[in-house]
This record gives structure tokens, C-alpha cells and sequence, in this order.
């Protein structure tokens, strides 16, 4: 009788990838216990980001095995991007059988697993479930809210994710993981202390920088918002606080387009996108990060250091209760009275609420076992 477990992971964009590693390292781990059953991972990219430093640097950096299949859909509006990956994977899911489909976040490339699985009766586990802007403007609120409801096992990181399942009555799926980003953090960190060579070629100091992002629609489409958070980046270069801004490229793209006449202060150093290590570094070594990032709010809170949100609202809401994040939509007024609300403070300790909200990064290996125990027994007991 083959007793090999057929497990499918899913990724397509950027911070899918980081959140794939933990549970690829979990697989390899649980494959070497003799007592464990005998996982097979195979992995698909829908290609939806696909320049190297978006994509592949993270494989060859993280260590994850490089994908089985690359569909390549690349760049498109999101119904022509996303058709293009549903028509995709369900050939690979019919092709490739496997007992179950991983997912992960929100992106166009989690809603088309969602679907392609959910109809062919594939069971589906959702990696970073529950989380709640409760803004439908957000493609990936529309994206999380149609991936939770028709996956199988819900790995929720939060209490506040957990409620919010509980709330929209899928609590019979719910199973409280700890955020699978935190264990990426802690096993990457002390690794890109040794290996990053990033702050080596700038001309910023430890401590006394900040770190920015910014790639959201709202902020990338809408010329207003776009105007103020670059023309408010170039205001704190000008009052001498060096930005470091490896710039995605969607904004990359809209930038000369949108503001034609924008040009970077020379305490601003707009860089290309960078790896998982030399980001960790600028994380782990800035006063203080801007960021219009999911990823990044939290990463910035597990490394202690201060976070201005450019949004609206927040899913990871915690971080601001916490303390350690301040949410100032794209308002220039707001930011500057953030930026300088982090500069008063001397020293900030995040270090104890981490674990309280997030985990013990240990949630690979939670995530794997709820796998396991859903395909033992295809029946999952609410734990909430
Ligand atoms: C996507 C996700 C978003 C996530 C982000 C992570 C959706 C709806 N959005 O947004 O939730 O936060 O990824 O980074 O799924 N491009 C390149 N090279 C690449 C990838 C993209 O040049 O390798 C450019 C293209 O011009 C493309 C644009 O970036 O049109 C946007 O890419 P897309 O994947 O559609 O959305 P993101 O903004 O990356
Ligand atoms: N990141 C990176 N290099 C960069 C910018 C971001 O490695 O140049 C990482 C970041 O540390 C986080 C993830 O990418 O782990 C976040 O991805 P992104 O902001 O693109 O997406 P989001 O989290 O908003 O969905």
C-alpha cells in the first residue's frame, strides 16, 4: 500500500515565498522522522511575480526547492491574471492528484487555488487566515474572504484572525497556528547578521535610518496619495533622517508616469528590490520603517523597531495596540507627527507582547501537524 502523502503548495508572489520556507523546512524535517508518513511537496508558482530579485532570489536564498511547475501568467488586470492562473492549476491539480492544496495570504494567486481546488473537491488549508481590513476596495480583502470561506483548514496567526473566523462562522475550521512569518523572521535573522553585505554599500549608519516601502493600489493608483507619501519621504530625508527605499516595481513603474516631476532627495536611496537577508538586515538595523507593506508591519514589530503604516487601516492590528505601529493613512501631516513621535523615543521594547499575539514561531510545524490530522481523519474537531 503507498502510504506517501501528497502535499501541494502555491505561491505566486513575493511574501508567499517567505511564508512557503518554514513549511518546506517542516516537510524535510518530518520526512526524516521514520515514525512520520512520507510527505511528498510539490510546489507551484503561478508566475505571477517573476523578476529575479521578486521571485527566485528567495528560493535560492531561503533555501526552498525551486517550483515543480511555473505556469507563468505574469502581469495582467486581475480577472485576466487570475483566469489565466485558475484555467492553470487546475490541469496541475488534475494532473498531479495531490491530497491536498496549500495556500497562502491573499493575492490573486491564493483566491485561484481557493477556487481551481474547492472545485474539484481538493481540500484546501489557508495559510494567514482571518485576516480582516474590512475594506472591500482591497483586492485582497475580496481575495482572504472568498479563500476562507471555501478552504478546509483555516490556520489563523492571530486571536484577532481567530475572531474574526469565529465571527463569520468558520470556527469549526479554525486552527490557531501562530504567524508562519515569525518563524521565517527568527530563523533568517541571526543569518543576515553574518551573510548581508547591504549596509556595507550605504551610506547610512546603524540606528539611525529608516527603512520604507510602498506597493499598495491605493497608494500606487491614486496620484494624490502617491504625491504625498514621496513628496513627505523626500521631507524626512531633508530633516536628516537617511530612507532607504528598495521600490517595487509596480511603483517603480508608476512613478514617472504619475509624478513626472518627483526626484529623489540625496539623503533618499531609492534601490531595486532586495533579498530576504539584506532585508532583514535593513529591518533589524532601522530606527524606524514607512511602509504601506502587510508583511513588513510585522516584521518591523518582531525586530523592535517602529512602524508607520501609510494606510487606511490595518489587518495586524495587535502591532498597533502593542504600541509599536502608528496608522497614518497617505495624510503628510500624519506621517511627519508619527516620524517625529518615533524620533522622541530613545529606546523601544516590543519584545514581550510579540509572543502574546503572534506565536512561537513554531507555526510550520502546527500548520503541518493540523494538515496530517485533517487527512487522518478528514474531519477537523473546533478547537476555539
Ligand atoms: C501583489 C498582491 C499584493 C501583494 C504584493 C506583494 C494581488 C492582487 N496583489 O501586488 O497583495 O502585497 O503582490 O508584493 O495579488 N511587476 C514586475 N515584475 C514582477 C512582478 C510585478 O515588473 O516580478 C510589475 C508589473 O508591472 C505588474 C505590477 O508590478 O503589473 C504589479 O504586480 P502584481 O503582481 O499584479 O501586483 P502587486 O502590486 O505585486
Ligand atoms: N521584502 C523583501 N525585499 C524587498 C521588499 C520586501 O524581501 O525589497 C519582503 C519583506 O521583508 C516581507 C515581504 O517581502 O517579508 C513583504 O512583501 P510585500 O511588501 O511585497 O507584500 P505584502 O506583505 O504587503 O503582501
Amino acid at each position: 500500500m503507498d502510504t506517501t502523502i501528497k502535499i501541494m503548495s502555491l505561491v505566486g508572489a513575493r511574501p508567499q515565498f517567505i511564508k512557503l520556507a518554514p513549511l518546506a523546512r517542516a516537510v524535510d524535517q518530518m520526512n526524516q522522522d521514520p515514525a512520520s508518513p512520507n510527505l511528498q511537496h510539490v510546489i507551484i508558482h503561478t508566475g505571477q511575480h517573476y523578476d529575479y530579485g521578486m521571485s527566485d532570489i528567495f528560493f535560492d536564498e531561503l533555501g526552498i526547492p525551486h517550483p515543480n511547475i511555473n505556469l507563468g501568467v505574469g502581469s495582467g488586470r486581475h480577472g485576466v491574471q487570475t483566469g489565466k492562473m485558475l484555467a492553470g492549476i487546475e490541469e496541475v491539480l488534475i494532473e498531479q492528484q495531490p491530497d491536498l492544496l496549500v495556500i497562502f495570504g491573499d493575492t490573486n494567486s491564493t483566491v485561484a487555488g481557493a477556487l481551481a481546488a474547492s472545485k474539484l473537491h481538493i481540500p484546501i488549508a489557508h495559510v494567514e487566515a482571518g485576516l480582516r481590513s474590512f475594506n472591500r476596495s482591497m483586492p485582497e480583502e475580496i481575495n482572504r474572504i472568498v479563500a476562507d470561506h471555501i478552504s478546509d483548514i483555516l490556520l489563523a496567526p492571530t486571536p484577532t484572525a481567530i475572531q474574526h473566523l469565529q465571527n463569520e462562522g468558520l470556527s469549526d475550521k479554525t486552527i490557531s497556528s501562530g504567524d508562519i512569518m515569525y518563524d521565517t523572521v527568527l530563523h533568517n535573522v541571526q543569518l543576515a547578521e553574518k551573510k548581508s553585505e547591504i549596509l556595507n554599500g550605504l551610506p547610512v549608519g546603524k540606528g539611525s535610518y529608516a527603512i520604507a516601502t510602498c506597493h499598495r493600489a491605493e497608494n500606487t493608483n491614486d496620484p494624490q496619495r502617491l504625491r504625498h507619501i514621496f513628496e513627505t519621504f523626500n521631507a524626512i530625508a531633508e530633516r536628516g533622517t537617511p530612507i532607504v527605499l528598495p521600490l517595487h516595481p509596480r511603483t517603480k513603474n508608476m512613478l514617472p508616469n504619475v509624478l513626472p516631476d518627483w526626484r529623489a532627495h540625496e539623503n533618499l536611496f531609492v534601490i531595486e528590490p532586495v533579498g530576504y537577508l539584506d532585508m532583514m538586515q535593513l529591518v533589524h538595523h532601522a530606527r524606524l520603517a514607512l511602509t504601506d507593506s502587510g508583511g513588513l508591519q510585522k516584521e518591523a514589530f518582531f525586530l523592535n523597531t517602529p512602524c508607520i503604516t501609510m494606510r487606511d487601516e490595518t489587518e495586524w492590528i495587535e502591532t498597533v495596540e502593542a504600541g509599536a505601529n502608528i496608522i497614518t493613512s497617505a495624510d503628510p501631516d500624519r506621517i511627519m507627527e508619527a516620524y517625529k513621535y518615533w524620533m522622541r523615543q530613545e529606546a523601544v521594547d516590543f519584545g514581550e507582547e510579540v509572543q502574546k499575539f503572534f506565536g512561537n514561531a513554531d507555526s510550520a510545524g502546527r500548520t503541518l501537524k493540523a494538515i496530517l490530522a485533517f487527512l487522518n481523519e478528514k474531519t477537523l474537531s473546533p478547537t476555539i
